[in-house]
């Protein structure tokens, strides 16, 4: 078959209750859409899912990455789900719509991007994360285990298919540059800009032998985009798997260990990502603490076979448990940091009315 395109474009275009879920009428909205889409040729298929309240528009098509018609009928649709948001009065009824009119491409437009072109193999695992209450460089330190760590993946020792090794692209989020990775060989590099995930984020991985897609994610940050907080730029990520890339065991055990990822409360507070099944993708302690939900796939003639609900086992229930631990702990550690992100990388911030209003009170020592 020729080359296939995955598409997984996400907007919160508002949330059931607060910023804790998805009301269905919304992916009813959406999957009225997509399909007429797909009656009319536009799309192979598509699925809507969610992830807290974040819609997600995963869509499969022949017409390449950032397709101007694909970006489109996402953007339509998004627009679609916002009215009936309103209709219902849910909160922060198209939050993430930063502009009033579509303009080729929807990146930096306000929803999140995550896209991939290849040509599939005789059978095509691939598995699309989704994720809530955090932010694109959540995805670093699990890409990075995938692809880079021998003690997660067994297969870059012994698999001579994996054995060389994967290109990371790395984004500069504030300076909009993006620089590659070869793994090994540059893996201390990398790690000194990956290891800071509010300023650099993974973009797409590859395999290095051939440079095969192997991953890629939504990297667009709302707060730089709009220059305020307007809402979170919860990420989307796809990986595909098996037959030279990473098992789906091994791309799943990357979220075995619950990390530490920014965004939760008010955008303002680490807390551990926590792995569940779609359906306890919903937020609710503190508005957290923050999800991800894995959504396996196989590709057939561009067809999606699926979803399975990858993280609906008990070998995550560990995991679960560790994340509900460790976001107890945080939770203790109340207004301070590091629960609390530093002054100037917090979404909602009282510092500059409190500066003035304490102005006359500081007396300089020196
Ligand atoms: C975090 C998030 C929520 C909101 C919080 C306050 O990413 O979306 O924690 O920040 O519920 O929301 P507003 O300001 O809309 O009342
Ligand atoms: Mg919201
Ligand atoms: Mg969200």
């Amino acid at each position: 078959m020729s080359k296939v395109t995955i598409s997984v474009i996400k907007a919160d275009v508002g949330g059931y209750v607060g910023h804790s879920s998805m009301h269905p009428e919304l992916i009813q909205k959406a999957e009225e859409q997509l399909s007429k889409a797909r009656d009319q040729g536009k799309l192979l298929d598509f699925r809507v899912m969610h992830c807290g309240d974040d819609l997600e528009l995963i869509m499969t098509h022949e017409r390449g990455v950032e397709n101007k018609d694909v970006h489109k009928l996402a953007w339509d649709t998004f627009v679609g789900a916002t009215e009936v948001a309103k209709n219902l009065k849910l909160y922060g009824a198209g939050q993430d719509l930063l502009s009033d009119a579509f303009s080729g491409n929807v990146k930096g437009m306000g929803p999140g991007v995550a896209e991939m072109e290849f040509t599939p193999r005789k059978s095509e695992p691939i598995v699309v994360f989704m994720a809530d209450k955090t932010s694109p460089g959540a995805w670093n330190l699990p890409f990075y285990r995938m692809f880079a760590d021998p003690f997660n993946t067994a297969g870059l020792v012994i698999d001579p298919a994996l054995h060389e090794g994967f290109k990371f692209r790395i984004l500069d989020l504030k300076e909009n540059k993006a620089v590659m990775f070869r793994c090994p060989e540059d893996l201390y590099d990398m790690l000194v800009f990956i290891g800071s995930p509010s300023r650099y984020a993974v973009m797409a991985v590859y395999r290095k032998k051939d440079d095969e897609i192997a991953g890629v994610a939504s990297v667009q940050r709302l707060g730089y985009l709009a220059g305020r907080y307007i809402g979170k730029d919860d990420p989307v990520m796809i990986v595909r798997s098996q037959s030279g890339f990473p098992a789906i065991g091994e791309i799943l055990e990357a979220f075995a260990f619950p990390h530490l990822v920014e965004g939760w409360m008010r955008g303002s507070h680490i807390g551990p990502l926590m792995p569940v099944g779609f359906q306890d993708a919903h937020p609710t302690r503190f508005d957290g603490p923050p999800r991800v939900i894995a959504a396996g796939f196989q590709i057939n003639d561009g067809k999606l076979v699926g979803p399975r609900d990858m993280f609906a086992d008990v070998s995550f229930d560990e995991a679960r448990r560790q994340a509900n631990f460790i976001a107890e702990y945080m939770r203790r550690i109340g207004p301070f940091e590091p629960h609390r992100l530093p002054l100037d990388e917090m979404e909602y911030t009282t510092l500059p009315q409190v500066m003035e209003k304490l102005a006359g009170r500081f007396e300089s020592l020196g």
